[in-house]
């Protein structure tokens, strides 16, 4: 259920209705405390009215002061287009924030040590003693005395956090409250425990981990750990709403009482947990538990943090669980188990042994060539699990709290015999965002790379967007996500979870203008580099074009300003040079390189162009015209200094053809030259790409929109080096880092910096969505009302893509076969289509009739090349006859 922290929350929700051109002309919303009946007009807090209107987003909250800390149930009607008033949709909730907090933040009191090994294990290996760090358990009781009507537990934690309320565990998120830079903002849960809270004797129990608040998180070796703090604390409260109209708060507070003696003896994001089951707490977490030799906690004296809001995104879950496809054995007590699939998150292992048993896990996305696990690639982490068995004559499951690994293979060693497939199981874990797309096409590797893509997502998708899930970085660098956030919203539903990201990177942002290089900010404390800088102004465009979210816009322009400021302030002459400064250009290109300069001034210019329309959409006519005039100088200044008369732009690079191309910063007379060029060098290259994360996002649009549909194909079904198509036929299963990770010719790439499983190259993801399939916005179209289908099948039989976006599915389903061109589309109410669809030598048809004819079909028009067609919403199947197939002799 959703937490609101605004006076206004918005409202959206798409329609479904059969038959074409159905609309929405008005709408009714209302919103009434859960619990009360929606027609009792006494109860209601918004009843909108109808309102003539066709919009479904957006709509702002104007009732009642919303009370905080309350539920509210929302829903909606619509009138149609033949002032047909349909029934009430689905209620949904929504919960309002904290106004303020009661609780004060809690930690264990450090000088109270914990036990060092189990009394029965004296041979309790020295070298993990010294780095035993247990997690913390906390507990306190209390009584409840009369019958109770509702119960929310609110949570957060200066590191990660489980709650356990009379024993069980509250809901099933993972790794709360994520990151975010502790020192200005955390996040908290809100929970309803009614059902865990009784009327007598309670109990609750957190277990707090270090996370990213005081564990190990990216690379920087000098620095101990502990970026934000050193030792986790909690913050939660109870309320209790009662029958009889009472409302009872039990909070985090100097009552509580701690041990650091728990079953979590060590946790830590990059290394590892290690449990020893013979510490089990029994039942700590229940009434009545005896807590004698637990120690007060101590009320922390850590300065308060500015802002504590409620999580906004989606929580981090297990999404999937895989079983091992094989398991091979190494020596007498090492197992290596293969889970088929590169993923991130840990394994459930449920064993039996004697008591003192130590299994120990190590994970790796590839293994070497003598079959061992490949783990050089994880440089510092060690990710590393360790079980040690209580010995109850039971199965024993074991299952890490507050870390996470990426991997395909696990190796465990120790005593059990014998180790089974079905002993282990791998938990897929992630932010929970929802599946919204999907693709798939006649071409097995196309499809594979698909998959690749989104559990690249998947994986790199832990409470922020990360470059990588495996060693020891794990950041949220800007560069990667401008370059895949466009591919990963048409996968995924990421609206809160970007949106949420965006104030991470908000909060990141330098005083002098300059977005940081990660956010949130450690490690990499550098900002201003072109292209990861830029994704502060790229990424809430992107974001506004997919969903509509005016207000993140909004929240997010007057940064964006400064940071336009910051760059002229720079690079008065209008070229972004970067002399001395932090610039990863066109990063893991493959024999070529990219004039940083020219890289820099394009994405100078690309921003200049996004914030005129970003000012024309929020009604700032005087600064669309001031950045439509920047845009235009530094276009002309690259132009000047970059291109000669030929479009040959200096460097000759894909990239610089490509990034100039993509941002429209040459003169039409230049734009077909430099694309000849562009393309020359792909031919040179036996057509292979040669970019790096900048270019390769672009590549197949640019050749698309350049008039190279057949080159973008060609490169999509490339499979030698290098290529997509390379490391899925050496059996990628996520995409990698970089094109050469590991070659047929040169073996594993350095391991010091060679992931496996990094989602920047997968930004061609989108063009296989927007192009493959072909439904895309046009270049002044936004939030999908007015969308293209416009399919470039290249060489494939048949593709099929589905996109739920803010207005509703949009279906293109196309096959071409036997001279003849099938495209069937979904277009949702509300909204409408224009179709370019391969014309050939035939009619264009509609359900077997002319396509002229058709009910909702607004137009038709053909020229050589394609039938143009515009249609309302509503389910279509059109077919083109006498169409040769695309295959054209440039295969
Ligand atoms: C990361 C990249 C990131 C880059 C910056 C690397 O270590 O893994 O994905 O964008 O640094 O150049």
């Amino acid at each position: 259920m959703p937490c609101v922290d605004t006076p206004a929350p918005r409202f959206a929700w798409t329609l479904n209705a059969d038959g074409r051109n159905r609309r929405q002309t008005a709408y009714q919303i209302r919103v009434w405390p859960d619990g009360a009946a929606h027609d009792d007009p006494t109860r209601l807090f918004w009843d909108s009215g109808m309102v003539e209107s066709s919009e479904t987003l957006e709509i702002p909250y104007s009732g009642l002061p919303l009370p905080p800390a309350s539920t509210f149930v929302w829903t909606v009607r619509v009138r149609d287009e033949s002032d047909i008033v349909h029934g009430w949709a689905e209620p949904a909730l929504f919960r309002t924030a904290l106004d303020s907090w009661g609780a004060v933040w809690i930690r264990h009191n450090p000088l109270v040590a914990p036990s060092t090994r189990p009394s029965d294990d004296a041979s309790y290996p020295a070298e993990l003693l010294d780095r035993e760090e247990p997690s913390p358990y906390m507990r306190r009781e209390f009584q409840v005395d009369s019958e109770i009507s509702r119960a929310t537990l609110y949570v957060t934690a200066r590191g990660l956090v489980e709650v356990q309320v009379n024993g069980q565990r509250v809901g099933d998120n993972l790794l709360d409250p994520g990151w975010t830079d502790y020192h200005k903002r955390i996040e908290y849960q809100a929970h309803d425990v009614t059902a865990y809270v009784r009327n007598g004797p309670n109990a609750i129990g957190a277990i707090l981990g270090t996370g990213w608040y005081a564990g190990h998180v990216g690379f920087d070796h000098e620095h101990p750990s502990a970026w934000y703090g050193h030792s986790p604390e909690l913050l939660c409260e109870v309320r209790i709403e009662h029958a009889d109209g009472r409302t009872t708060i039990v909070t985090s507070d100097g009552s509580w009482r701690a041990t650091r003696n728990g079953p979590i003896r060590y946790s830590d994001l990059l290394h590892g947990e290690r449990i020893d089951a013979r510490y089990g707490l029994g039942g700590w977490s229940k009434p009545n538990f005896d807590d004698t030799d637990w120690s007060p906690v101590l009320v922390s004296e850590t300065p308060e943090v500015p802002i504590i809001v409620p999580a906004r995104a989606q929580p981090i879950r297990v999404t999937a669980q895989l079983k091992p496809i094989s398991v091979t054995q190494q020596a007498s007590d090492t197992f290596t188990f293969d889970l088929g699939q590169n993923m991130v998150g840990w394994v459930r292992l449920a064993v039996q042994g004697p008591r003192g048993t130590r299994l120990e896990l190590r994970f790796a996305e590839m293994l070497d060539r003598d079959g061992s696990i490949y783990t050089a690639n994880l440089r510092s982490a060690r990710a590393q699990d360790t079980f040690v068995l209580a010995g109850t004559n039971e199965i024993e499951v074991f299952e890490p709290h507050f870390t996470f690994h990426g991997f395909r293979y696990v190796e465990v060693r120790g005593e059990i015999d014998p180790l089974l497939p079905e002993n282990l199981t791998g938990l897929v874990v992630s932010s929970d965002t929802p599946q919204t797309g999907s693709f798939t096409c006649s071409d097995e590797m196309v499809n594979q790379l698909q998959r690749n893509i989104e559990w690249g997502q998947r994986g790199n998708f832990i409470s922020v967007p990360t470059d990588c899930p495996q060693r020891d970085e794990r950041l949220g660098w800007l560069g990667d996500a401008q370059i895949f956030l466009p591919t990963a919203s048409l996968n995924m539903d990421i609206d809160a979870f970007v949106s949420k990201w965006g104030d991470d990177v908000l909060d990141a942002q330098s005083p002098s203008g300059a977005y940081s290089d990660v956010a949130p900010r450690i490690v990499a404390s550098t900002d201003g580099a072109p292209a990861w800088a830029d994704a502060g102004v790229i990424v809430p465009w992107t974001h506004y074009r997919r969903y509509g979210d005016l207000r993140m816009l909004r929240r997010h322009w007057p940064h964006m300003e400064r940071y336009l400021a910051y760059i002229e302030r720079e690079n008065p002459k209008l070229l972004w040079s970067r002399e001395g400064m932090d610039d990863y250009g066109d990063w893991l290109s493959v024999d070529e390189h990219t004039p940083p300069e020219v890289i820099a001034t394009a994405y100078w210019a690309h921003d200049a162009s996004i914030m005129a329309q970003a000012a024309d959409v929020l009604g700032n006519t005087e600064r669309k015209i001031a950045y439509q005039d920047l845009y235009g100088r530094i276009s002309k200044a690259f132009n000047d200094a970059y291109v000669d008369d030929d479009g040959r732009i200096r460097g000759n690079t894909q990239t610089g053809y490509v990034l100039a191309l993509a941002f429209g910063v040459l003169p039409a007379e230049k734009r077909a030259k430099a694309a000849a060029h562009l393309v020359e060098n792909i031919e040179d290259r036996g057509w292979h790409l040669a970019t790096g994360f900048l270019g390769a996002g672009h590549l197949c649009p640019v050749l698309t929109e350049s008039g190279y549909p057949d080159v973008a194909h060609r490169l999509l079904l490339q499979d030698t080096y290098p290529s997509w198509g390379y490391s899925i036929r050496h059996g990628a299963t996520t995409i990698w880092e970089r094109w050469d990770g590991w070659t047929k010719h040169a073996g594993f790439q350095t391991p010091e910096m060679n992931s496996f499983n990094h989602y920047s190259l997968g930004a061609i993801g989108a063009w296989l969505f927007e192009y493959v399939g072909g439904i895309r916005q046009g270049q002044d179209e936004f939030t999908y009302e007015n969308v293209l289908i416009a399919p470039v099948p290249g060489d494939l039989a048949y593709a099929r893509t589905t996109y739920r976006s803010v207005r509703g599915t949009f279906v293109s389903d196309w096959v071409q076969a036997d001279s003849r061109f099938t495209l069937k589309v979904d277009v949702p109410p509300n909204t409408r289509a224009t179709l370019t669809i391969p014309a050939g030598s035939g009619p264009l048809l509609e359900g077997g009739s002319s396509a002229q004819d058709a009910a909702g079909v607004t137009s038709v028009q053909r020229d050589e090349q394609f039938w143009t067609t515009k249609i309302t919403s509503g389910h279509y199947e059109f077919q083109a006859l006498g169409v040769q197939p695309a295959r054209g002799p440039k295969f």
